[in-house]
């Protein structure tokens, strides 16, 4: 582990991971990484692809379930990368902004755009990575670019056509670490009225959707035409509990951990999902969560 000597600053040893993700299950990471810049971020890939590591990335944590026990891949995490930057109707942002946080500023900021991921949880690389969204609107809609490092440790800017967005997917290459993107947003006359609108739309989502539990937000994409809580909430699947996790009672597409839920707990609650609604309404489910 020579890498592990160079970069003994931005190291954390045996970390907690169920503490780093909104479900607040799973295990320990051998090894998290802490990168403050793109730069910092280059020379580890370069150091880890030329000893033969392999690494994961973890955003706001708030689409991934780590496994119990103890990881043995690298996990970066870009939290430390959260700057904020406006010039004009741009802005440039690290990747480990909390995706709030942006919106937050944003709006404060009269600047329009990704207003519409207000009440989305997860940091900016991520939302990136997923083209996080609502029924108001996506992630891609304001991205100009996005500041990568390649797995050979190269830093270069992605563009929106690069990235091929879809619903909640982008491509962003094997083994990438996204460290900032560069957003393109509108100008409003009426910055409070921008805030009310972000208010709202956090209003909303609080009536209909457990926002005050531990979960990942929704489970499963929408299916073409369809919505995976009626699917879910059809298919019986509302309430039911196996150890600390549960499907929500309000909302079917929502895992929650109500009481020191397993990473396997919330697994089995994923799968039993997929086979129930598979043999009730014939519809494969496609997962949104990444199991690790
Ligand atoms: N519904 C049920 N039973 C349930 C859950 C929902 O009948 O158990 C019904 C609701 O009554 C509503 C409809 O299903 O008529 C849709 O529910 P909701 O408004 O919560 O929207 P959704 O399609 O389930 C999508 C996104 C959410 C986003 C909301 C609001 C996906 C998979 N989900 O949810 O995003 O917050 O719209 O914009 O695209 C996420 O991606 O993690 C996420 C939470």
């Amino acid at each position: 582990m020579g890498w592990a000597r160079d970069f003994a600053a931005s190291i954390q040893r045996d970390a907690d991971l169920s503490e780093r993700v909104t479900i607040r299950a799973g295990g320990r990471a051998r090894w998290l990484v802490e990168p403050r810049t793109a730069e910092e971020t280059g020379a580890l890939l370069d150091r880890l692809s030329g000893e033969g590591c392999r690494w994961r990335v973890l955003g706001g944590g708030s689409n991934v379930l780590p496994p119990d026990g103890v990881l043995d891949d690298v996990v970066i995490h870009p939290a430390r990368m959260d700057w904020f930057d406006v010039d004009g109707d741009q802005v440039s942002v690290g990747a480990g902004l909390a995706t709030p946080k942006l919106v937050a500023r944003c709006s404060e900021a009269g600047l329009a755009g990704v207003h519409v991921l207000a009440g989305v949880p997860g940091q900016v690389g991520g939302a990136v990575a997923m083209n996080a969204g609502t029924r108001h609107g996506e992630m891609c809609e304001s991205v100009q670019g996005v500041h990568v490092v390649l797995a050979d440790g190269r830093l270069v800017t992605l563009t929106r056509g690069d990235l091929r967005f879809g619903y909640r997917s982008a491509q962003v290459p094997p083994g990438a670490v996204i460290c900032g993107v560069t957003l393109g947003l509108q100008p409003v006359e009426d910055r409070r009225e921008l805030r009310r609108t972000v208010g709202r739309y956090i209003k909303e989502k609080n009536a209909v959707q457990p926002t005050r539990s531990w979960n990942f937000g929704c489970m499963f994409k929408n299916p073409e035409g369809q919505k995976a809580g009626v699917l879910l909430d059809r298919a019986g699947l509302k309430g039911l509990q196996r150890g600390g996790a549960r499907i929500s009672p309000l909302h079917a597409n929502f895992v929650e951990n109500v009481e020191e839920a397993r990473s396997e707990d919330v697994l089995w609650l994923l799968q039993q999902s997929e086979v129930r609604v598979l043999e009730h309404a014939g519809v494969r489910l496609e997962r949104e969560v990444r199991t690790w």
